[in-house]
Parts: C-alpha cells; sequence; structure tokens
C-alpha cells in the first residue's frame, strides 16, 4: 500500500503535496518523494527513504516551486526501500513522471521488453517501467500535445496486468495531470482553480470538501479548472461529484472510529492482495520457495509470538494434514531456550508481521548457525527477518497500523496454509482434494467480506459479554485455533480476562471456573469434530454457564446447545482459523468500544517487540 497525491492549479505545489502526504502516511513510510515542474519547463524530483519528515528536512530552503507537481509514499512491494527505489519515477528523458500505489504482475516481462529496446532502467521498481512505456508511445504520437498524452497513456495502461493507481505527468504539458485506477484507490478533489488527485480524502480536506470516486479501469484528467473522466478505451463518463462531510481525523481512517476496525474490514481486500496471483487452478504458485531444497527437509519447527504464533499453529494442522511432515510449534521465547533439536534437516518457518520481533530474529540465528534452511513470512519489506533468509513470503497486505494484529493474521494463515498445500502437491501427498483446496483459498476473500457484512450480530452480543468479568473459549483442531486468537483479541483491546483451551481439556480443570457469570464461545462450525465440541458445549451449559457459539449458516441444531450463536459461512475446515476469528476480532472491538478502551493502542502494548 501506498500514497500518492498530486496537484494542478495556481498555488506553490509542494506544501500542498506534502500535506497531503502527511495524511496518508499510515499507508506506509518506506520512504517519500515529490515531483514539481518547474518555470523552466524541466521536472524536478526529491525523494528520501524513510518518513515524510526526513524528506521535508532536506526541502527546508530549496523546496522545488511550481503548480504541477505529485507526491508518493511508498510501502515497498518490488525493490528495498531506498532513495532509488523511492517513487516518483521518471522515463530516461526525465520527463515522463510517473507514481504508483499497487503492484504491476507482469513488470519482468515488461521490463525485459523495454530493456531489450534500449531503455535504461534506474530503480528496481515495477512502477519504473510504466514510465518507459508511456514515454515511448508519446514519442509514437509526436511527444506533444494533452489529447497524445492522455492516449500514450491509455495505450501503457492496455499492456500492464494487476493492481494499480496512477499519476502522470510530462514536462512537455505544462497544466495536465492524468490518474489511473485498477483495483488500488484514486480520488478526485475539485476544487476553485485547481484540481487534486488522492489515495484517500484526507489528502484532500485542507483544499477541498467536493470529490469523486475513479472507478476501475477509469482514466481521468485533470487541469486547473477542468475534470475528465474516460474509459480505457477512450469512451467519456459522466459522474457527479460528492460532498465530503466527515472530519479529518475520522477520515484518516478512511471514515472508520479506529484503525482497529478499518483493518478489520480491510480483510476481504487484503487476503485478495495476499493471494493474488499464487493460487492457480492446478498449483499453487509461490516462486519464493524456490530457495528451499524441501527433499533435505525431514522436519519443520514454526517459531513466532504473539498472534503469529496462533497463525503458526493452523500452518502445523495443514503442513501435517496435507503434506505429512512432522510439525512443532513453539513460541519463539521459549524456543531459543530450549535446547531445541535442530539442523541442516530442519525447515524453520519463522513468523512475525513486523520482521523485527526480537525473539524470533534470535531463534532465526540459531537456525542459520545450526544449518537449518530459513522460510520467514513478514509484511514488512526489508525487515530484519528477510536478511538471510532462504525464503521469504511476503503478506502484502498494506501496513497495519493498530497494534492489535488483525489482517496481517488471516493473511498469514492463508499464506501458510498454501505454502502446506504447495508442498503436499509437490509431495503427491494430496489427491483430487488438492481443486477444492486450491478454490477454497480463491473463495476466501467473498467469505470474509459475508461474515463482516453481518457485523450486528456481534454488535448485539457484545452487550452481553460485557457485563461478565471473564471468558473462556474453546475449539477443537483449527477451532481450538480460532479460539486461541478470539480470546487473544478479546483481553487485548477490552481487557476483559479471556482464556482459551482445546475443548477436550475442559474437563481436565478449567470447568471448575465455571458458573453463570462466566460465558464460554465454543467454536462449533462444522468440521469433523463437530459432534465432540457438541458435547464439551453440554458439559458447560450442565454448569449453568452461558454458551455463545460460533457455528454455520444452516446448522439450525447447534441453536438447542446454545444461548446465542454467531453463524458464519459455510466452509472447509482449514479456513476456520480465519472465518471464525473475524467475528471474534468484531466482537472485541464492540466489548472495548463500550469499555471506553484505547482500541488502537491498547495499554502496555507495542507492535513490534524488538526487546526480549
Ligand atoms: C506484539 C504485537 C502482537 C504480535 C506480536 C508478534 O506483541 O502486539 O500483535 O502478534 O508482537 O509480532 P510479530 O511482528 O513478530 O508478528
Amino acid at each position: 500500500m501506498c500514497g500518492i497525491v498530486a496537484c494542478v492549479g495556481y498555488r506553490e505545489v509542494t506544501p500542498v503535496l506534502l500535506n497531503g502526504l502527511k495524511r496518508l502516511e499510515y499507508r506506509g513510510y518506506d520512504s517519500a518523494g515529490i515531483a514539481v515542474r518547474t518555470a523552466d519547463g524541466t521536472i524536478a524530483i526529491r525523494k528520501s527513504e524513510g518518513k515524510l519528515s526526513k524528506l521535508v528536512n532536506q526541502l527546508n530552503g530549496s523546496a522545488p516551486r511550481g503548480t504541477l507537481g505529485m507526491g508518493h509514499t511508498r510501502w515497498a512491494t518490488h525493490g528495498a526501500p531506498n532513495d532509488v527505489n523511492a517513487h516518483p519515477h521518471t522515463d530516461e528523458s526525465g520527463r515522463v513522471v510517473v507514481i504508483h500505489n499497487g503492484i504491476i504482475e507482469n513488470y519482468a516481462e515488461l521490463r525485459l521488453e523495454l530493456k531489450a529496446r534500449g531503455h535504461v532502467f534506474q530503480s528496481q521498481t515495477d512502477t519504473e517501467i510504466f514510465a518507459h512505456l508511456v514515454e515511448e508511445e508519446f514519442e509514437k504520437r509526436g511527444g506533444e500535445g494533452a489529447v497524445n498524452l492522455l492516449d500514450a497513456v491509455r495505450a501503457s495502461l492496455k499492456r500492464v496486468r494487476g493492481a494499480y493507481s496512477f499519476v502522470v505527468m510530462d514536462a512537455r504539458v505544462p497544466d495536465l495531470l492524468i490518474g489511473a485506477r485498477h483495483f488500488s484507490p484514486l480520488i478526485v478533489g475539485i476544487g476553485e482553480g485547481e484540481n487534486l488527485l488522492a489515495s484517500d480524502i484526507p489528502a484532500l480536506l485542507e483544499h477541498t470538501r467536493r470529490a469523486l470516486v475513479i472507478e476501475d479501469g477509469e482514466v481521468v484528467a485533470l487541469t486547473s479548472d477542468v475534470v475528465r473522466i474516460y474509459t480505457l478505451d477512450g469512451g467519456s463518463v459522466e459522474r457527479e461529484p460528492f460532498e465530503v462531510t466527515w472530519d479529518v481525523t475520522l477520515a484518516e481512517k478512511g471514515g472508520f472510529a479506529t484503525f482497529f476496525t478499518k483493518e478489520i474490514y480491510e480483510q476481504p481486500a487484503a487476503l485478495a492482495n495476499a493471494l493474488r496471483g499464487r493460487v492457480e487452478p492446478q498449483r499453487v504458485a509461490l516462486p519464493e520457495l524456490a530457495g528451499i531444497d524441501f527433499d533435505r527437509v525431514d522436519r519443520v519447527h514454526i517459531v513466532a509470538c504473539g498472534t503469529s504464533y496462533h497463525a503458526g499453529l493452523a500452518g502445523k494442522l495443514a503442513l501435517e494434514r496435507w503434506a505429512r511432515v512432522p510439525v512443532n510449534v513453539e513460541v519463539a521465547s521459549e524456543y531459543r531456550y530450549a535446547s531445541p533439536v535442530v539442523n541442516e534437516r530442519t525447515l524453520m518457518v519463522l513468523i512475525t508481521q513486523s520482521g523485527e520481533t526480537a525473539d524470533t530474529l534470535a531463534c532465526f540465528r540459531l537456525a542459520r548457525e545450526r544449518g537449518a534452511q530459513t522460510l520467514a513470512l513478514t509484511n514488512v519489506v526489508g525487515s530484519s527477518i528477510t536478511r538471510g533468509a532462504d525464503a521469504v513470503i511476503y503478506l502484502n497486505v498494506g501496513p497495519e497500523i493498530g497494534v492489535v494484529a488483525t489482517k496481517t493474521y488471516t493473511a498469514q494463515v492463508a499464506l501458510l496454509e498454501l505454502v502446506a498445500l504447495d508442498w503436499a502437491i509437490r509431495r503427491e501427498t494430496v489427491g483430487e482434494i488438492k481443486h477444492e483446496l486450491l478454490q477454497s483459498f480463491v473463495r476466501l476473500p467473498d467469505l470474509v467480506q459475508a461474515i463482516i457484512g453481518s457485523d450486528h450480530q456481534t454488535e448485539q452480543l457484545a452487550k452481553q459479554v460485557n457485563r461478565y468479568r471473564s471468558a473462556f473459549f474453546f475449539g477443537r483442531g483449527f477451532g481450538y485455533v480460532a479460539a486461541l486468537e478470539g480470546a487473544l483479541k478479546l483481553k487485548e483491546v477490552s481487557y476483559l480476562h479471556a482464556e482459551a483451551y482445546a475443548a477436550g481439556e475442559l474437563k481436565h480443570g478449567p470447568i471448575a471456573m465455571l458458573d453463570p457469570e462466566i460465558p464460554v464461545i465454543a467454536i462449533a462450525t462444522q468440521s469433523a469434530t463437530l459432534d465432540k465440541v457438541v458435547s464439551n458445549m453440554q458439559e458447560v451449559r450442565a454448569r449453568r454457564a452461558p454458551v455463545i457459539a460460533v457455528a454455520t449458516d444452516g446448522d439450525t441444531f447447534i441453536a438447542e446447545h446454545a444461548d446465542d450463536v454467531i453463524y458464519i459461512p459455510y466452509a472447509p475446515e482449514h479456513l476456520t482459523p480465519i472465518l471464525a476469528v473475524v467475528p471474534l476480532q468484531l466482537l472485541s472491538y464492540h466489548v472495548a468500544a463500550l469499555r471506553g478502551c484505547d482500541i488502537d493502542q491498547p495499554r502496555n502494548l507495542a507492535k513490534s517487540v524488538t526487546v526480549e
């Protein structure tokens, strides 16, 4: 995820861009950059790795002056987060300038093609190819005029596959910005004598409250006083602007009260991004795994902390069930001091959304010292865990700002399960079921969307849960993973005491705690062990503890054994650690909101724990 902002008008554009970027920094802060068309008809570019503040300091006293410009804050995907890879990018003449949010999937082939025609690249980004493509197309059309530039952009867009919002300008066309969108957001701000483009409304609000949303497959041309929207084929599109009524602070969170809720609601799109290009009809496409010699592996150690550890538990179930390899899952802070048997035949899978958790990094070093192979799953490009790992799988879900993990967790589970399936396909340990399994990941974003659409179920239940002093969660197999993560969410954001148990363990101690004041949340979705979960629910009800079941749509039978039921769509069992957790994230949010907690920054927690 990146933030983009651009303006064409009458006033000095640099402050407009920097203020806009400040509002978009939540989208990424690996680097920041601006491009301004100056009075002498050339483009001035200033960019810097790191946060926006670094760029602002650099500009102090030497900001480029002009009335047409664009700015970008980056969350790196292709190429390390450094000065060279920071946007904006240009072709070799420096005349065509581009910023981009998204991923160009066919960039490697386009880059080769452009190189063969003599283009020279400066960065490792996928974005830069677009500047070269536009430059070629514009030259073919004579290299002048707004109409030709627009045609050149349209022709170039037809060459790229993937997700994008682009902004393009050219030194030779002084009063024109062109934007295009396919999957990544792009909003037009309509001002007086100036018009703007941005990834999100907050970047516009200081200048105008009149906005237009650009839809997928559209191209927009802006001058200081005209905005025109087109289809890719050149047809014109009419759309009425709307008036933004949000408060700026809320708008920074895209209209959500907290980043936590925003990130819960983002999960369908985040999962779609995480899975994009990675699931094919016959196989899993994870080229990142090329660095692992699977034939050398006779055991897997999954090592992680907190929520990432829960994702690891789901990974173990999938790896053992499908690929038939033995797996241990360990909390990183324990593993490193427990004399683990780790050698060159071990594959250590390190899960860390931040890529910086100290205990996980220590286990990573241990693995490398002992000659084990290492596979890292992280959301942060260039983070410590990625350096020296044999393979790195990026979650690609965009920055997670809420301290408590949501979308990174669901993506971790999905991607670990894809690794398991990939391995199982290589080992031929899954038969025809592989098609059904592959298909389940294709449907996953829609299933999560359906759950988010019925948030009212959890909002009502939260009022009840809020009355209690403690809550228990239980489940079996994949449902146990969901119980663990559900309990962790509730305690992290609402500070309500919550514990999770394997359902069968309840009667070995914890049942002594149960009474009418302790609700038990049972993960009772369709599975091979549902009957046993139902028996455990009956044991709980016999102790007069209220039962809330998370169950599968259409299971009317379950309501006879529970006081309340949260229904989620039917899906194969391995998706339970994702699908059953989404309503529990929402439940935690509503309970925390009723309690007035600081949901985005819960007390005593930190997003990235870099100390032991
Ligand atoms: C902190 C965060 C948790 C996270 C854990 C592990 O405690 O608050 O949300 O699960 O660290 O973080 P990692 O970046 O290694 O996944």
